[in-house]
């Protein structure tokens, strides 16, 4: 039995990720939490002929509480997206509150389940959940991750486009490590599980670089004020909740990108900052998934010089929107 909720379950990137879970067999239960609408939404979703009953709940009554009971694991989209010439961060002001006021919720009622932060910036939002449960004594590092899959599914997407045959993006995995926004998206084309072709040119490989770590403005000039990313979002997201929950049903072998703490496995999570060169709380690499979440973070591997310098940009912003999601917390009440 497997409970799976969705906290903003009504939104652009909620509501195919609720469809997509619905869909997923090993889901028997899904929650579905959002200050609108979710009632039409379950009701919509409960006709399906997959196994999860589907409850919708709104904010009166113990809405919160009531969809949290019990479950598994918790994805969060909730929260505003990006319009055109803002940043991941310009959302923080609204996002932060939103996201505290949801893991609260979490950290009393489900403190056990996994947790997996979608809302946006999630460099910051993914500190400011791991705080929030720290006050409730119940942080565990292993269960909460940042879900960067979108850039990893971009990625695998953009290469196979590069090599002229889209029916190999399925196939095509690229670590994309870092964080999720603009410079602190790292892809690293070179470990390509499907290399790049001989002497792709240096300009070349910088332009796929930047339409990895920018893919997101593409979406967002072209919805014209309607959103961001909501789909690919949900598909991805989905992706990488299926993967969890594989693990969680004993499944070995699982890798997926996220951005996790990097106590999350102690020996691997020194390993990594070691290799990064900083004492950076958070990160996303590769991480093995196992039945109480993170088993390991791999380690980044041998990078090209030009991905050493991609690194070298990441990491001052990285640090900079860790301490905005750390001193949220501390300073709100
Ligand atoms: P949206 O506006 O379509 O949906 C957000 C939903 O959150 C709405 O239904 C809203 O009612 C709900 N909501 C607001 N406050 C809430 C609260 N306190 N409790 C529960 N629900 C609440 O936005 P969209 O497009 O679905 O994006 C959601 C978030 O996901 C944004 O922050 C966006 O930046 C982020 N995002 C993250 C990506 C990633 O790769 N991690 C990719 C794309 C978007």
């Amino acid at each position: 039995m497997v409970k799976a909720v969705v906290l903003g379950a009504a939104g652009g990137i909620g509501q195919p990720l609720a469809l997509l879970l619905k869909a997923n067999p090993l889901v028997t239960e899904l929650g579905l939490f959002d200050i609108v609408n979710t009632p039409g939404v379950a009701a919509d979703l409960s006709h399906i002929s997959t196994p999860a009953k589907v409850e919708g709940y709104l904010p009166p009554d113990d809405g919160l509480k009531k969809a949290l009971t019990g479950a598994d694991i918790v994805v969060i989209p909730a929260g505003v997206p990006r319009k055109p010439g803002m940043t991941r961060d310009d959302l923080f002001k609204i996002n932060a509150g939103i996201v505290r006021d949801l893991a609260t919720g979490i950290a009393t009622t489900a403190p056990k389940a996994f947790v997996l932060v979608i809302s946006n910036p999630v460099n910051s939002t993914v500190p400011i959940v791991a705080e929030v449960f720290k006050k409730h004594g119940v942080f565990d590092a292993k269960r909460l991750f940042g879900v960067t899959t979108l850039d990893v599914v971009r990625a695998s997407t953009f290469v196979a486009e590069v090599l002229g045959d889209l029916s190999a993006a399925p196939s095509v995995t690229v670590p994309v490590v870092g964080g999720h926004s603009g410079v602190t998206i790292i892809p690293l084309l070179s470990q390509s599980s499907k290399p790049l072709p001989s002497g792709f040119a240096s300009d070349k490989l910088e332009a796929l670089t930047k339409r990895v770590q920018f893919g997101g403005d593409e979406v967002v000039k072209a919805k014209d004020g309607a959103g961001s990313a909501t789909l690919s979002m949900a598909y991805a997201g989905a992706e990488f909740a299926s993967k969890v929950l594989r693990a969680l049903k004993g499944e070995k072998g699982i890798v997926a990108p996220s951005y996790v703490h990097l106590s999350a496995e102690k020996a691997s999570g020194d390993a990594l900052k070691k290799e990064i060169g900083k004492e950076l709380e958070y990160f996303s690499a590769p991480i093995e998934l196992g039945p109480e979440g993170v088993v390991s973070i791999r380690p980044l591997g041998t990078l090209t010089d030009y991905e050493k310098g991609l690194l070298s940009a990441a990491i001052p912003e990285l640090e900079t929107n860790i301490e905005k999601g750390v001193s949220f917390i501390g300073n709100s009440k």
